[in-house]
């Protein structure tokens, strides 16, 4: 008998596991990072469109439509490392794929890697998002299962923050880029004014343990900056895009919960997380970081 495959867009017919199985998973995660159950928890019908099942915030400058503006994302990270014909790339946390479809279709390299620990996700990505150019893996991006400097191009969008920890990932983005390979990563931090960091307090603490994002991520665009340099990373850049990110993204999920029918979907946490008059990013800098493996390392 065939197997009916349901559409791209269409959202899972329900959140694969409840909130209090997943409060009850996490805490008796002890202390063990498990990413992979928070996205388990939100499958895809809580993706801000049910067009495409991407989750990064979207680069909204010139749109006010989201996949425009989600693909608008993957393009400049994709430019952003330099991705060229012929090119192996690792895309750490790739979601449910859409962005290696888009990386593939734009970009033309040889292959791309999507990894991604949340296996219920990897699973969607190959039956939705399949492509001869794109393999992926259910591994964690702070174990790459590749040799040393054998990648092109080393890309994760919206991911970092969650890697237990993101300095191993960049550990392991340098050991296995060639000699002259570049990283790009669109990543979140806490906003850091005149070298104070805003952590966001109590409501900060419990949301980055709700998203299970470790506390040794937690620093700003200074330390990420020495982390690179001291891996060995040359030619570092590290840039706020937050204006054309969260700001316009959240004016977005405000339009979007105000239609009750797109709100029927969201699971109830969510949906009063993101419709809260208060932006639920106000203490977080949305950054676009480049680097280079230097030529001969
Ligand atoms: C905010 S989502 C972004 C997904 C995708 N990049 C996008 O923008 O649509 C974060 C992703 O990181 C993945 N992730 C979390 N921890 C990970 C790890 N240690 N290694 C690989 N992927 C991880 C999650 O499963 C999820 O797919």
């Amino acid at each position: 008998m065939s197997q009916t495959v349901p559409p791209a867009s269409a959202p899972s017919p329900a959140p694969p596991m409840s909130a209090l199985a997943l409060l009850g998973r996490l805490l008796t995660a002890r202390g063990r990072n498990r990413a992979d159950l928070c996205y388990e928890f939100m499958g895809t019908r809580n993706c801000p469109s049910t067009d495409c099942t991407y989750l990064n915030l979207g680069y909204w400058r010139g749109t006010t439509e989201y996949p425009k503006a989600a693909e608008a994302m993957v393009d400049l990270l994709a430019e952003s490392a330099g991705i060229a014909p012929g090119d192996v790339v690792v895309d750490a946390g790739c979601g449910f794929g859409d962005q290696d479809l888009r990386m593939a279709r734009t970009r033309d390299p040889a292959k791309i890697h999507g990894i991604n620990v949340t296996a219920l996700q990897v699973e969607h990505a190959r039956r939705h998002n399949a492509d001869p150019r794109i393999e992926y893996h259910v591994c964690s991006a702070t174990a790459l299962p590749f040799g040393a400097g054998s990648i092109d191009k080393v890309v994760s969008l919206e991911a970092a923050f969650h890697f237990d920890t993101r300095e191993t990932f960049l550990r392991e983005a340098f050991r296995v880029l060639k000699p002259g390979g570049r990283l790009a990563v669109i990543d979140l931090v806490p906003v850091e004014q005149a070298g104070r960091l805003n952590t966001g307090g109590l409501k900060g603490a419990l949301e980055r343990w709700a998203s299970q994002t470790p506390g040794a991520n937690v620093y700003g665009v200074t330390r990420y900056g020495e982390i690179l340099r001291a891996i060995g990373f040359a030619g570092c850049s590290l840039r706020s895009i937050a204006e054309d990110v969260t700001v316009p993204y959240v004016k977005f999920m405000h339009r979007l919960l105000a239609d009750p029918k797109e709100a029927g979907r969201f699971h109830p946490m969510i949906r009063r997380a993101m419709s809260h008059p208060n932006n639920p990013f106000a203490a977080s800098d949305y950054i676009l970081v480049t680097a280079a493996k230097p030529a001969g390392k």
